[in-house]
């Protein structure tokens, strides 16, 4: 039987989420994460580590099936690849600095500009469309320390918490791009991966609604009951058991994350009482 085989950055931001992720989709593997390659054991896959810059290549050329990979490294490559699903994690956001001291007015005071970056295509078509001309300067990594040693003006690189940027005396002034985690794919699987593939991203899917949602348990007055069913119209609908005590009923449903704290106070507004709120382990969807 084929198995799966799927790149994973080696280390670094993307690497032990996704693992987890994996995890969480009840495939366990015998790591040693320094390793080249590692085998699952419930599930036809087999996992390769790699540079997460090397990940879209491989997986045009079939070295590997599908790859984790940021959002970020998708674009740069430009590989023939699909992009099958967004993992909503190690977000970040790809982003032009300026020496914290300089004043900046917009796009234009780049005319003319050294800007040092990894990610010279995205940079590239987006001063184009833009009309701007600026002086791009590729170098592989340390990317932040280029103004300061007077080999560019700007940088483009990847931001997350922003700390970079701060400790090297750098200001964020436009923001490019957008990147999260990505399961990308070969875009010739034959059949047998393809299933496994299917299978593989059903196991995602679920794994990340059940993340993002919580199942909740409350004490609702029945003279609220239809208003409060409202508010947390749940999976299909939520299931509504009587009390022993009378005019009050059991309500059972789940919450998504995004907008949880709006509900629970829409909720207490009703009259609910006694609302526990539970993570949930899966949610097949
Ligand atoms: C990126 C980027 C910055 C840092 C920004 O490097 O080059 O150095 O992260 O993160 P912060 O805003 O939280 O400080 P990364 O660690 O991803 O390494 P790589 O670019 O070599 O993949
Ligand atoms: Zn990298």
């Amino acid at each position: 039987m084929e198995k799966l085989r799927i790149a994973i950055q080696k280390s670094g931001r993307l690497s032990e989420k996704s693992l987890n992720l994996l995890k969480e989709a009840g495939i366990s593997l015998n790591n040693g994460s320094r390793k080249l390659r590692s085998v699952a054991q419930s599930f036809p896959l087999e996992v390769i580590y790699l540079r997460d810059d090397d990940i879209p290549q491989y997986v045009e050329d079939g070295v590997a099936h599908i790859g984790i990979v940021g959002e970020n490294e998708y674009a740069e490559k430009a590989c023939e690849v699909d992009l099958v699903h967004r993992l909503g994690y190690s977000r970040c956001r790809l982003s032009i600095a300026i020496p914290k001291s300089e004043g900046y007015g917009g796009l234009e005071d780049l005319n003319g500009k050294r800007i040092a970056t990894s990610y010279p295509v995205i940079l590239e078509n987006y001063l184009a469309e833009h009309g701007v001309r600026a002086d791009v300067h590729v170098l592989s990594g340390s990317v932040e320390l280029a103004p300061s040693i007077g080999i560019a003006d700007a940088i483009f690189d990847i931001v997350s918490s922003g700390s970079t940027l701060i400790s090297n005396g750098l200001k964020e002034v436009e923001v490019i791009m957008k990147s999260e985690a990505v399961v990308v794919a070969n875009r010739n699987l034959n059949t047998e991966i393809s299933k496994l593939l299917d299978d593989l991203l059903f196991r995602i899917r679920s794994v990340l609604a059940a993340s993002n949602n919580k199942y909740i348990l409350l004490n609702a007055p029945n003279k609220n009951l239809e208003k409060i069913i409202d508010v947390i119209p749940g999976m299909k609908s939520p299931t509504v058991m009587p009390l022993a005590e009378e005019g009050w009923s059991s309500v059972h449903s789940v919450l998504s994350e995004k907008t949880f704290w709006e509900v629970i106070d829409q909720l207490k507004d009703l009259g609910a009482q006694g609302i526990l709120v539970i993570p949930i382990e899966k949610m097949i969807v």
